[in-house]
């Protein structure tokens, strides 16, 4: 891997339990680097991003945040599944209709399928769902009864073969960001379960989601917010008591459900382990101003205090990883972005291994 802007194809994941902060970051190399496709992987509409951009702040839960940039093509893989209304819905906000595709294989979420996780009291009060719809559709696809995107005509306009689109694309040597969802502990596989969502969410997923394979991939980004954040159930190392969360100012809201948010001190253990199973060869820190308000709108790292860097370096030299887009508020252009300056000296000093 060479450091520096947007390689052809780079993956966003979250490191955590999701709510990392991906739809800014997204929007940013969007805006940044203008990568030619934005393709969403991951999971379906259970998922929220934010992105404020222009002064407008959007609630995503299935276009691609990188929608910001109007020359960039959209797409949905076909492991997404999709539930129209949401869809159409977000089509007509984000004003994307002209530029976004579907996969003709995406499963569809139906009404029945929010119904039926809404009456199951093992979703509702032990996993803590969103109720989406989006685990019971996931459920029957594996079972091949799901409905398909292109059977469904609200959406012919916008169906097609996206994973024929990526791979053209990458013959003609173009830039793809491929978008996951959720976070890494809040997969089916790796994650807390049951207190998980419906399907793996680490970038080897969000790949075979969008039809990407894995030497086809040239750089991982995990995001780390700089406090670890959880809605719904299951364990949260060192959770603090609400106050306490309410003290440091590190109260949230869940973007789909709004729920409040349960929060904990960075974990640095569980960053590691992120690391490794997404193979990510690029940490993003997100909410860095939240948790040293002197870092509040910095643009540049020489701005940052003592200890905010210190941070920074307990985070490279524990994960192994270099930190390279540092969150410093909410809008797109707060940022701290490290890959120009890549070499030096205090990147240098930082351990670089390759997590293999
Ligand atoms: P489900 O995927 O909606 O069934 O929810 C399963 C678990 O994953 C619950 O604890 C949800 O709160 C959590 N979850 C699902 N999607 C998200 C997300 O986008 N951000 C954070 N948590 C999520």
């Amino acid at each position: 891997m060479l450091f520096g802007y947007l390689l052809p194809c780079t993956v966003i994941v979250g490191g955590f339990f999701g709510d990392e902060g991906k739809g800014k970051i997204a929007a940013y190399l969007a805006m940044k680097d203008k990568p030619d496709i934005c393709v969403r992987g991951g999971n379906g509409p259970n998922a929220g991003h934010t992105v404020i951009h222009g002064g407008v702040q959007y609630s995503l839960r299935l276009i691609p945040s990188g929608f910001v940039n109007p020359s960039t093509h959209l797409l949905i893989g076909p492991g997404v599944p999709v539930d129209p209304t949401v869809l159409l819905d977000e089509l007509r906000k984000t004003d994307s209709e002209q530029r976004i595709e579907v996969d003709n294989q995406c499963a569809i979420v139906e009404p029945r399928h929010k119904e039926q996780e809404s009456r199951s009291d093992h979703l509702s009060k032990k996993v803590g769902s969103t109720k989406s719809g989006v685990g019971a559709c996931n459920a029957e696809r594996a079972l091949r009864m799901a409905k398909l995107a292109q059977q469904i005509p609200s959406l012919k306009p916008y169906v097609g073969d996206t994973v024929g689109e990526i791979q053209k694309a990458f013959s003609e040597n173009k830039k793809i960001i491929i978008e996951g969802t959720q976070g890494t502990f809040l997969s089916l596989y790796h994650g807390t379960y049951p207190y998980v969502t419906s399907k793996d969410t680490t970038a080897s997923a969000a790949c075979a989601d969008v039809g990407v394979g894995p030497t086809q991939v040239d750089d991982v980004i995990v995001i780390f917010k700089a406090y670890v954040t959880r809605v719904g159930e299951g364990p949260l190392e060192g959770q603090l008591d609400r106050d306490e969360v309410a003290r440091r100012g590190w109260t949230e809201f869940g973007t789909v459900t709004g729920r409040e948010r349960r929060a904990a001190p960075f974990d640095f253990k569980l960053a590691k382990r992120a690391v490794q199973l997404n193979g990510a060869t690029q940490i993003a820190l997100t909410k860095l101003d939240v948790l040293f308000p002197s870092a509040k709108g910095a643009r540049h790292i020489k701005d940052l205090d003592k200890a905010a860097k210190a941070f920074i370096s307990a985070i490279e030299k524990q994960t192994g990883v270099p930190v390279m887009l540092i969150g410093t508020g909410p809008k797109e252009e707060d940022l701290i972005d490290l890959r120009a300056v890549a070499r030096s000296p205090r990147v240098r000093t930082a351990p670089i291994v390759r997590q293999n």
